[in-house]
C-alpha cells in the first residue's frame, strides 16, 4: 500500500488543467475545488472526490488518512532549469560582484563557470551524489517534486560524464525525480575555440552519452563570447540528429537571436531571455517554445527580468524555474521564485502556479503525466499550511509547504523540534 492515502477534506484544490503547456491568457485559469478529498492509488491520483461513500470505500481498504483541513492543494514544483551538480564554491566571486564587477568580466578574466570545471574536475563521484543527494532533500522541503539538472562544469568527456553519472545515482536514491541535461557546450575551454570544441562535443561526447543513455535533453549556452547562433547551430542539429531534446540559454546577455533558433530547432525550451526581442517573442508563441523564466538570476546579478508580462500577452507558454547553480544563482528557493515573478514581474499568482506546474512539467515533455492535480496523474502534491492560495504569494520568500507528496509518499515539512542537552 506503499503510494496509497486519502487526503481528507482539503480546504481549497488549485491547479492547471490538461496535458500540455498552457500559454497566455490560459495560464490565469486554474481549476478550484473546495472541500474535496483526493485518493491516491499506488502514486497515482485515482479520485477527487466530496462524496462520503466513495471516500469511506478507500479508508476501508486500510488507506492512510492524511487530514486536508485548513490547507491549500498544488501540484508539485517542478524546476525545470538548474545545475544541480557541481563541485566546490565561488562566494568571493559574490563578493566581487557586490563590489561592482560584472559576471561576465570575471568570465573573461579566467573565473566563473571555469573556476567550477576545475573544482569538478578534482571532485569524486561519491563527493558530488552526496552534495546532490543533500540539495534535493531542501529543495523537496520547499515543494520541489521534478527537478532538471545539467552537466556542463566538466567540459571533458571524463568529467562530462562523472557529473551525469552522479545523477543517475541520485535517481536511484533521491525521492525527487530528476531529468538529466546534457550541456557540455557551457563554456568554450582555454586556448580552443568555440567551433573546434563544438566539433569536439559532437565527435566524441555526444555519442557516448548517447550510448551510455545518461541524458535526455543537450543543452547549450548560446551567447555571445560563448558559443554565437552558427555555433549553436551546428551543435543542436547534431544532437537533435541522435534523438536528443533540446534546451537553450537563450538571449541571456545580449539579444543574438538565441530564441529564434530555438524554434527554428524544435526546442522545447527557451531559458533566461531577458533580452529576448520582439522577433523573438513571436518565434517561441509560434512555435510552442515554452519560455524558461529564471528571475532569481536576474536578481543575483542585478540585471533586468525578462519580460514575462510581454511574453504572456504575446501567447508564450511561459514557466518558471530557479537555475541554482554555483556562480550566478546559488539558490533552488521556490519562495524567492514566487516572490520575484509576482513583485518584479508583474505575474498574478495563478500565472506563477501554472508556470511552477504543468508548464514547467511542459518544458521538460512531461505535462501528461505530471504537473496537475487530476486523476491519471502522478501524485506530486503539496500542502500549503493555509486555507486559500492567495496566502501563498503573501508569505515573500517564506516556505508554506507543510507536506510534500511525492508518489504518494509524504514527506512533512516544518518538523523541527527542540534540541535536548544533556
Ligand atoms: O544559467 N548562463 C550560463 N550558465 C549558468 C551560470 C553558470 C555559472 O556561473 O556557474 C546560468 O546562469
Ligand atoms: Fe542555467
Amino acid at each position: 500500500m506503499n503510494g496509497s492515502l486519502v487526503i481528507e477534506n482539503i480546504d481549497e484544490i488549485v491547479t492547471p488543467t490538461g496535458n500540455c503547456g498552457v500559454s497566455g491568457n490560459a495560464m490565469q485559469t486554474l481549476k478550484q475545488f473546495a472541500h474535496h478529498s483526493v485518493i491516491v492509488e499506488d502514486g497515482k491520483i485515482v479520485a477527487i472526490t466530496k462524496d462520503a461513500s466513495e471516500i469511506n470505500a478507500y479508508k476501508s481498504k486500510g488507506y492512510p488518512t492524511l487530514s486536508g483541513e485548513g490547507k491549500t492543494m498544488t501540484p508539485g514544483y517542478v524546476d525545470s532549469h538548474t545545475h544541480l551538480i557541481f563541485g566546490g564554491y565561488r562566494p568571493e566571486e559574490f563578493d566581487m560582484r557586490l563590489k561592482g564587477v560584472a559576471y561576465m568580466e570575471i568570465m573573461k578574466k579566467g573565473g566563473g563557470i571555469a573556476n567550477t570545471v576545475k573544482m569538478t574536475q578534482a571532485a569524486t563521484l561519491e563527493h558530488l551524489i552526496a552534495a546532490g543527494a543533500a540539495r534535493l532533500s531542501k529543495m523537496l522541503s520547499m515543494g520541489t517534486t521534478t527537478v532538471e539538472a545539467k552537466s556542463g562544469y566538466g567540459l571533458t568527456l571524463e568529467t562530462e560524464i562523472k557529473q551525469l553519472k552522479a545523477l543517475k545515482a541520485l535517481k536511484r536514491i533521491s525521492p525527487v525525480s530528476l531529468v538529466s541535461t546534457f550541456l557540455g557546450a557551457h563554456a568554450v575551454p582555454e586556448n580552443q575555440n568555440a567551433s573546434d570544441f563544438v566539433a569536439y562535443l559532437n565527435d566524441s561526447v555526444l555519442p557516448v552519452v548517447k550510448q551510455e543513455a545518461l541524458a535526455e535533453f543537450v543543452d547549450i549556452f548560446c551567447e555571445d563570447h560563448v558559443f554565437g547562433i552558427e555555433d549553436s547551430k551546428v551543435h543542436l542539429k547534431a544532437a537533435k540528429s541522435l534523438g536528443f531534446k533540446l534546451k537553450m540559454h537563450a538571449d541571456e546577455i545580449v539579444p543574438l537571436g538565441g530564441a529564434e533558433l530555438a524554434a527554428e530547432m524544435g526546442a522545447v525550451s527557451a531559458d533566461h531571455l531577458l533580452h529576448i526581442s520582439d522577433k523573438g517573442i513571436q518565434s517561441l508563441a509560434k512555435g510552442g517554445v515554452v519560455a524558461t523564466l529564471l528571475p532569481a538570476t536576474a536578481f543575483t546579478l542585478r540585471e533586468q527580468y525578462a519580460p514575462a508580462r510581454k511574453l504572456i500577452d504575446s501567447g508564450c507558454i511561459v514557466a518558471l524555474a530557479t537555475d541554482f547553480n554555483p556562480g550566478s544563482c546559488f539558490t533552488y528557493s521556490i519562495p524567492l521564485i514566487i516572490a520575484l515573478a509576482t513583485l518584479q514581474m508583474k505575474m498574478t499568482i495563478e500565472e506563477v502556479i501554472t508556470a511552477l506546474t504543468l508548464n514547467a512539467a511542459a518544458a521538460l515533455n512531461r505535462a501528461d503525466t505530471i504537473g496537475s492535480v487530476e486523476v491519471g496523474k502522478q501524485a506530486d502534491l503539496l500542502l500549503h499550511d493555509f486555507p486559500s492560495y492567495k496566502f501563498i504569494p503573501y508569505h515573500v520568500g517564506i516556505n508554506t509547504v507543510a507536506h510534500t507528496i511525492k508518489n504518494g509518499i509524504v514527506y512533512t515539512n516544518n518538523n523541527i523540534s527542540r534540541a535536548v542537552f544533556c
